[in-house]
């Protein structure tokens, strides 16, 4: 396969391996990627409708026959219902055992995408196109696949690592700049437990990094990626390391739920790095306090929360599904690029760095 000039290539290790593709277009690896499959669909939902004739010529040139699936968007596509329609258009196109599934869009749809080729006949090729900042340096590196369910978000799912991920960097153009920033909430999570060189770019250019067309942003998507590309080659089972990448999440995934999912993920992140952050301070770890504030602020992520939601997110981090038992369990700093998972169960040293969160 020709490697395009501005092509990187980032590799996965672990038990499967595979290739992430960034570039301004990196449709041209899809059919490698794809290899012996006479099939292929290719599920997007209407907001990246503009970017799937890419992907459906570089298959289609390839030989392969395509079966395009358009689903609900965002988390409304990400359902059993979804998955039921999508597994009887499989079945009425004759997809087999070789044949592959390719998800275009946001982290959403990539998680459908591969939910799908996790259980239809038992597990076949996938391979997500990223095209939100999130998608691409977090949710569909890692292999983990699923669906909402009425009793919670992400509750059905499977560890299916695609065979390569594709970010078509040239997608972020018409991504809206508040999913621009939501997506760079998990960048700088990636940089406060992993990376601090993506702190200190975002600090000398806050604007690239929220520009599509900057090569800030390029490289903030590289390094982000390499982080979860090497937690998840070890650990990719969440059984220990992969917990890292939960720093900001214990107090985020509270505020999601009081929120009921009314909040953007990223959004939540960006205040619950500053409650990791002050929780750290408490601690006697590093003070990234001011720091933290900082860069978020520069990309206009909210920092500070509402008063009087204590009473609501405190059960609602007890019942978070990463918590262990009744202790609650946070990710924080002993330095940057540091991180540590620490039990705490005091109530007033818990409610008194959300007391600063407040302010
Ligand atoms: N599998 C994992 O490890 C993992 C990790 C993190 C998040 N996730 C999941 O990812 C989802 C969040 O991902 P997200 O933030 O990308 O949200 P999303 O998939 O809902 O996308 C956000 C919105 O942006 C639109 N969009 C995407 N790319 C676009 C583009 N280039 N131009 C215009 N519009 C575009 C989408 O259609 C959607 O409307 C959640 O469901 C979350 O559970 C999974």
């Amino acid at each position: 396969m020709l490697h395009p000039m501005d092509e990187t290539v980032i590799s996965v290790g672990g038990e499967t391996p595979y290739d992430v593709v960034v570039s301004a277009d990196p449709f041209g690896a899809l059919p490698e990627l794809v290899k012996g499959a006479a099939r292929a669909a290719v599920l997007f939902a209407p907001p990246v409708a503009s970017h799937v004739g890419r992907v459906v010529r570089a298959l289609a040139d390839a030989g392969i026959a395509i079966t395009v699936i358009e689903i609900p968007d965002a988390e409304s596509g990400k359902t059993i219902e979804t998955a039921q329609r999508v597994w009887a258009r499989l079945g009425d196109a004759g997809f087999t055992r070789t044949d592959a599934v390719v998800g275009v869009g946001g982290g959403a749809a990539t998680d459908l995408a591969g939910f799908v080729a996790a259980c239809w006949l038992r597990g076949v090729r996938w391979v997500p196109v990223a095209t939100s900042l999130a998608g691409m340096v977090d949710a569909a590196v890692g292999g983990k696949t699923g669906v909402n369910i009425a009793a919670g978000k992400n509750l059905v799912g499977a560890f299916h690592p695609p065979s390569g991920v594709l970010c078509p960097i040239s997608a972020l153009q018409t991504l809206p700049q508040t999913q621009m920033r939501a997506g760079l909430a998990e960048v700088v999570k990636g940089g406060f437990i992993a990376d601090p060189a993506i702190l200190t770019l975002i600090e000398g250019d806050p604007a690239g990094a929220l520009d599509p067309a900057s090569p800030v942003l390029r490289e903030l998507v590289e390094r982000k990626i390499r982080v979860k590309a090497r937690v998840v080659a070890e650990d990719l089972r969440e059984s220990g390391l992969r917990e890292i990448l939960n720093y900001g999440h214990t107090m985020a995934h509270a505020i999601e739920k009081v929120e009921r999912y009314r909040w953007r993920h990223g959004d939540a992140v960006s205040v619950g790095l500053m409650y990791a952050a002050l929780l750290g301070r408490r601690t006697g770890r590093i003070d990234v306090v001011d720091r933290t504030r900082a860069i978020l602020t520069s990309l206009n992520l909210p920092v500070t929360y509402r008063r009087d939601a204590w009473d609501l997110l405190l059960p609602a981090m007890r019942v978070d599904k990463k918590a262990r038992g009744t202790a609650l369990r946070f990710v924080l700093l002993r330095d940057v690029g540091k991180p540590e998972t620490v039990r705490i169960d005091d109530e007033t040293l818990l409610r008194d760095a959300y007391e600063e969160l407040t302010t």
